[in-house]
């Protein structure tokens, strides 16, 4: 990182950190590109909420928009109950953000009553921390409400189990000097012993959406619950590549459809 500290720095490392704890395939995979010489460069991170007043996406962007990160295009899954937006930073070169948020109004009243009991557990003020991007778990949560919120909403158990922090991150192709392709990288990545997300095909998009995307299967780590430790899907890693517009310009959006697959990465039942 730069010196002297740059507070984008300490952020974007306060975030590898984090997700590289819960994720021990992504250390790998930069070892694996790096020993071909790349330096990896992300093109977003991702990160959860649920959708509750205090809590919301545009709480969890506030520490980003505090650093020059800007909110533009908005996005909506209805089937997975998910709405989103990404940010961009006018800084070239720094990761967009990528958040989503649970309708949670639109889950059954039983796992409404759930996350509300996760909710009630939050100390005053714990939305407006600075650090909530990577604020982790706050909660206590027992087996039962992880098992019952699967059953309804992968995305809700996610982050009953997991709390506050990057779901992925997301390696630039574009930006990779030894790798032509998305097949290329996806190939590579296979031979390599790592599991793809398959769900709709390894890769979602095509040129003509501007944005080629594909995953790993997220990583399984032991959680810890109040009535014991069983292991979960933790985070994935993301690979996108991006084609221009008609205007020379790299599309930066995101495709709804693509991304719908994509929040499978964590799922377990798939
Ligand atoms: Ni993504």
């Amino acid at each position: 990182m730069s010196t002297p500290a740059d507070p984008i720095d300490d952020l974007l490392a306060a975030l590898w950190r984090d997700y590289t704890a819960l994720t021990p395939q992504a250390t790998r995979i930069h070892a694996l590109l790096g020993a071909r010489g790349e330096i990896v460069a992300n093109d977003h991170v991702a990160l959860r909420t649920y959708g509750v007043p205090g809590l919301g996406l545009e709480v969890l962007a506030r520490p980003f928009e505090a650093l020059g990160w800007v909110a533009q295009g908005t996005y909506a899954f209805p089937d997975k109950h998910l709405r989103a937006r990404h940010w961009q930073h006018p800084r070239a070169g720094l990761p967009k953000v990528f958040i989503s948020e649970l309708i949670v109004e639109e889950l059954s009243p039983a796992a409404q009553a759930r996350i509300a009991g996760l909710i009630a557990q939050l100390p005053a003020g714990f939305g407006a921390r600075a650090d909530l991007p990577w604020a982790g778990r706050p909660w206590a949560v027992e087996r039962a409400t992880y098992q019952a919120l699967l059953d309804e909403s992968e995305y809700a158990a996610w982050l009953a189990a997991f709390g506050f922090r990057v779901n992925h991150f997301t390696v630039d192709v574009n930006r990779l000097t030894t790798i032509a392709s998305l097949a290329e990288l996806n190939a590579l990545l296979r031979e390599a012993g790592f599991t793809l997300n398959d769900a709709g095909g390894a890769i979602k998009g095509t040129p003509a959406d501007r944005l080629e995307q594909s995953s790993t299967r997220a990583d399984e780590i032991a959680v810890a619950f109040t009535d014991g430790v069983a292991p979960v899907p933790s985070c994935y890693y993301e690979f996108a590549r991006r084609y221009p517009l008609p205007s020379g310009e790299l599309f930066q959006g995101f495709v709804p459809t693509s991304a719908n697959r994509l929040f499978e990465s964590t799922d377990v039942r798939r």
